[in-house]
């Protein structure tokens, strides 16, 4: 099974790609709004179909990404049965299994976090999805949101730590950089609940936290609720320019066939070293010239009325320019996705 995992520094929390590597159906575990944009351009490039958005509970910290992805590409949500989020496409209980092509992930319902809480666990029982139920080394907090330690004692005693000892358990946060953690060590090294730890230990040890307030949980749970779609309804606008598509690299492109159908709409800035303009790459008529390495210095001359588009050889020199225009503040520019070889590939018009 094709596996990531991802992670949000804003909110430390991991977001898991599975994928079945033949048929190419995908699902993505506890994805981040913010995240959307890197997490879809890395669904595309490796050319996989994202068939359903999964969430492991009701998130105080951050809000998903589950409806943003729906709208977009048109796959499920996935919540539990006992969230409470409304508008979701599949409510989910214990023993329900969730399929991607040949692959699947079983629902374990371990609440005491929330109500809602699930741990999902691969067919051959060795990785689990384990959510903010048990943490690496430590469990989610029990003092809000119908949080009860007495329950997650029981949904981590009798359901996580009871999968295999090498059963490999993925959380839904670390803030300490910690990525993956297997039963048989939380069961020994777990300093909440691991080491023979019983309830009363547990429950001690939870009701004492005293943690703050989460910043987010007055915006984040309403919005999760509604399966992150936003109170507008609406798509959050990113550029009105261009269609422009981000890559999971971050930068910002746009195709070849647009660019020639609105060259007179940009500024077309081709940033190869000037013998290249008359090598066999050609040149796109009416771009303006500066190489790369005199662009920082340049960037005066540069029309600020129009967009501008980036261009080089194969793509990778002026992604690197569109990083420079971004950063100095010329957030209407992109790169021409493939350079002169895709734009001669597709036989369009050159100099
Ligand atoms: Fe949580």
């Amino acid at each position: 099974m094709f596996f990531r995992q991802l992670y949000d520094a804003a909110s430390s929390t991991y977001t898991y790609l599975l994928a079945d590597e033949r048929t190419r159906e995908a699902v993505l575990l506890d994805s981040v709004f913010e995240q959307f944009a890197r997490d879809s351009a890395l669904v595309r490039e490796l050319g996989l179909r994202l068939v359903a958005t999964l969430e492991t509970h009701v998130h105080a910290d951050h809000v998903t990404a589950a409806w943003l992805f729906r709208e977009a590409l048109g796959s499920d949500i996935v919540v539990s049965a006992r969230s409470g989020v409304e508008g979701a496409t599949r409510l989910v209980s214990e023993g329900d299994v969730v399929r991607f092509g040949g692959e699947g992930l079983t629902v374990l319902a371990t609440p005491g976090h929330t109500d809602g809480c699930l741990t999902y666990v691969t067919l051959d029982r060795q990785t689990a999805f384990t959510g903010d139920a048990l943490l690496i080394r430590g469990a989610g907090r029990t003092d809000f949101q119908q949080g009860s330690a007495s329950t997650l004692f029981q949904s981590i005693t009798e359901k996580i730590l009871a999968l295999p000892d090498t059963c490999l358990l993925y959380p839904g946060h670390d803030y300490a950089g910690r990525t993956v953690t297997t039963v048989a060590e939380e069961r020994a090294w777990n300093p909440r609940i691991g080491g023979g730890a019983n309830e009363r230990d547990f429950a001690g040890y939870m009701d004492n936290l005293a943690l703050p307030h989460p910043k987010k949980i007055d915006v984040a749970v309403p919005a999760n609720l509604r399966c992150g779609k936003p109170e507008s309804g609406a798509v959050p606008e990113t550029a009105t320019w261009a269609p422009i598509v981000t890559t999971y690299a971050g930068i910002p492109e746009v195709d070849a066939h647009w660019v020639h159908d609105h060259a007179s709409a940009v500024t077309v800035l081709d940033v190869r070293e000037k013998d290249e303009l008359t090598g066999p790459d050609k040149r796109i008529a009416g771009a303006q010239h500066v190489p790369l390495g005199e662009l920082r210095a340049r960037l005066a001359e540069i029309p600020s009325e129009r967009p501008v588009v980036a261009v080089c050889r194969s793509g990778r020199r002026s992604a690197q320019a569109t990083v420079i225009l971004r950063e100095s503040g010329r957030k209407d520019s992109a790169n021409l996705a493939g350079g002169m070889l895709r734009w001669n590939a597709l036989g369009l018009p050159v100099a």
